[in-house]
């Protein structure tokens, strides 16, 4: 593959343009950052490990028909993905209180959802993200109400699909973050990732509330070992992928 000029470089990913338009190629960086970038660190072979991460579960949930921006992995830190216009929104979905919704509602760590909720951030990070109502989102029109509409449902869908899948790998997926983006006829595509970069895991063989976080909070509380931590949930994937 032909690389491009680099087109996006964020904290995790950098974006390539290729030879063809439609195409771009995402590097995956073992750069790591938390706390909008206050903290900044590297975690050892995250780039690799989150590009095959990603790719599988993408590649899972194109089976379950959620449509992505996903090509191919190409080399093994290097996706090609199709471009898309990215909604500047943050979808968060829960089950499980942590995180900012312990600060924000008071609740306890690890208490169970009844149902599942959606969430949605403005990405900007000079004003650190901030939480959305749907009035904000129409008000800076970032979305559609319609598209606001697909994209709840589709987060909700994400979230069944990846709940079932990680409870195969003994993992509780208690939260996590998709993006999404325009294709040039107007589709959502699923884009960026899905990681432990991007989600909150607990593994169901502890329960030391510790020893059980096996994602980003190693990183962002200190916790120790978190490529370690970051390579469980791969060969755990890995395996039940290949399943
Ligand atoms: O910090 P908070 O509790 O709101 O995060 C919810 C989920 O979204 C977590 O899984 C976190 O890793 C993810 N997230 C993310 N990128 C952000 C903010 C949150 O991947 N900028």
């Amino acid at each position: 593959i032909q690389l491009g000029a680099q087109l996006y470089a964020g904290k995790a990913k950098i974006l390539y343009a290729t030879s063809d338009p439609n195409v771009l190629l995402a590097y995956y960086k073992d750069d790591a950052t938390a706390f909008n970038a206050q903290k900044r660190g590297t975690i050892a072979n995250k780039g690799e490990v989150n590009c095959a991460i990603a790719t599988n579960l993408f590649k899972y949930l194109e089976s379950k028909g959620i449509a992505t921006h996903l090509i191919e992995q190409v080399t093994t830190d290097r996706q090609t993905i199709k471009a898309v216009k990215i909604l500047p929104l943050e979808v968060v979905v829960r089950n499980i209180a942590a995180g900012s919704l312990v600060k924000r509602t008071g609740l306890e760590l690890g208490t169970k959802l009844n149902q599942a909720i959606v969430e949605f951030y403005y990405k900007k990070d000079e004003l650190g993200d901030p939480l959305f109502t749907d009035a904000h989102i129409a008000l800076l029109e970032l979305a559609t109400p319609e598209q606001l509409q697909q994209l709840r449902k589709l987060g909700l869908e994400v979230n069944q699909h990846l709940q079932a899948f990680f409870n195969q790998c003994d993992l509780t997926l208690v939260d996590f973050k998709l993006e999404f983006g325009l294709d040039q006829q107007g589709n959502i595509l699923l884009a960026d990732e899905i990681s432990p970069d991007t989600c909150r895991l607990w593994d169901q063989r502890t329960d030391n509330p510790s020893d059980r976080v096996l994602d980003k909070d190693r990183f962002r509380q200190d916790l120790g070992n978190v490529a370690a931590a970051y390579q469980e949930v791969m060969t755990r994937i890995q395996a039940a992928f290949a399943n």
